[in-house]
Order: structure tokens, then sequence, then C-alpha cells
């Protein structure tokens, strides 16, 4: 079997996302949890876990520079060989989109490119597009703007809110990253240039879950 890759996922919040990454590991381990915020819940769910957890806060930097630069310095001496963004709630600098270009990946609670930036869910009911779902893509400089890895959609009803949207997307989230990590992790899908390359077991895994993938 190949070696497990390691990854480093970096969280703001509730952590769900990290939760599904890990119970759905295959080819690759969590192997650090950087979080921005001391209070995330994710950060707790780490440590029950054994994983090991670092905190970068802004309050403990002069300036949001240096908490950003520390925020690479944290993931380099990590070692990861992949890094996934799960609610990271912090734009990165270049430096780090170059130090991890290629494998630095994000979740985002919209079918990019609709809805990037924040408050998907009540964006997409307002808008009352017929398909909603989320995205999982390669990150670039700027806000949700990377080559798109795969897709999950589902219908909205017309009874749908903000939160019940917000809850069904997620249930494709739990779904959809650890595929798309996986996938990643073993080689199957990867960067070159902005093109994404899916294998052809990638294509198929793609197809049977109904992910829409970007070849
Ligand atoms: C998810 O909806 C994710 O798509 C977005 O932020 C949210 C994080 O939720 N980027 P959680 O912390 O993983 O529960």
């Amino acid at each position: 079997m190949s070696q497990e890759r390691a990854v480093s996922v970096l969280i703001s919040g509730r952590g769900s996302n990290l939760k599904s990454l890990h119970e759905n590991r295959r080819g690759y381990r969590i192997t650090t949890v950087l979080s921005n915020r001391a209070d995330a819940a994710g950060l707790e769910y780490a440590r029950s876990q054994g994983i090991p957890t670092v905190v970068v806060n802004r309050e403990d930097h002069s300036s949001l520079l240096a908490c950003k630069a520390a925020v690479l310095e944290a993931t380099l001496s990590s070692k990861p060989d992949l890094v996934a963004l799960a609610g990271f709630m912090m734009v990165l600098q270049p430096d780090f989109i170059e130090a991890f270009s290629g494998r630095l990946i994000n979740i985002h609670p919209s079918l990019l490119p609709e809805f990037p930036g924040l408050d998907t869910h009540a964006r997409a009911v307002a808008a009352g597009v017929s398909r909603h779902g989320c995205s999982v893509h390669f990150v670039d400089s700027g806000v949700d703007t990377g080559p798109l890895i795969a897709q999950a959609a589902l219908d909205l009803r017309p009874e749908d809110t903000a939160s019940s949207a917000a809850t069904r997307v997620l249930a494709l989230e739990h779904a959809l990253y650890p595929w798309a990590l996986s996938s990643l992790a073993s080689g199957e899908i990867s960067l070159q240039g902005r093109s994404v390359r899916y294998s052809d077991s990638a294509r198929r895994e793609a197809e049977a879950n109904r992910y829409t993938i970007f070849p």
C-alpha cells in the first residue's frame, strides 16, 4: 500500500468538516489542526482524537500580516503533504498559496462560481436558484476563485430557508470533501497549471457519486 499523506487542516470554528475528513480518511491522515481562534470547537474534537493542534491568534501578533506569517510558519513546520481549509476564515497570503501550490484545497458552500464569499445559503435562497450545493477547489490568490475539483448539488425546495439549505448542503460537504482529499492524496486528482486532471477511476467515482467534475 502506498504511504499515507500528511494533511494539515486549518479551521476557525465548528469543525464538522474536520470531523468528516478524519472519520473518512483514506490515503491520508491528519497530522495537525491549526486554528486562528482559540475557542474553535473543532480544536476540542481534534484533541479528543489525539491530533496535534496549534492556535495562531491575531491577538498574539502585532498585525494581521504578522499573524498570517505565523500561520505559514506553523503550517510549514508541521511538514504536511497537503493542506485542507475547512471553514478557515482568513484570507491567506500569496506566499502561503505559493508554498502549497497544487496541494492546498478548500470547501465552499455554494456551486462556484455562484456565490463566492459569505452568507451563501441566504443568497442562494434569496436569488431563487433551483440548484445549490458545495464545491471543493484548489486555492489561488482570489476569494473562492481557484480551479474547481468537484461539486455536489441538490435541488432547493420552495420551502427551503437559509438554515435548512445550510443543513442539507453540509451533509453533501461531509461526503464530498473526504472524497476529494483522498483522491488528491492518492494522485487520482492533481493540478497541472490551472487544469485539474482526473484518473479514470476518479472519473468513475465522481460519476457514481453524482459529483460534477471539471476536466
Ligand atoms: C462549511 O460550510 C464550509 O463549507 C465553509 O465553512 C463551513 C465550515 O463548517 N467553508 P465546519 O466548521 O466544517 O463545521
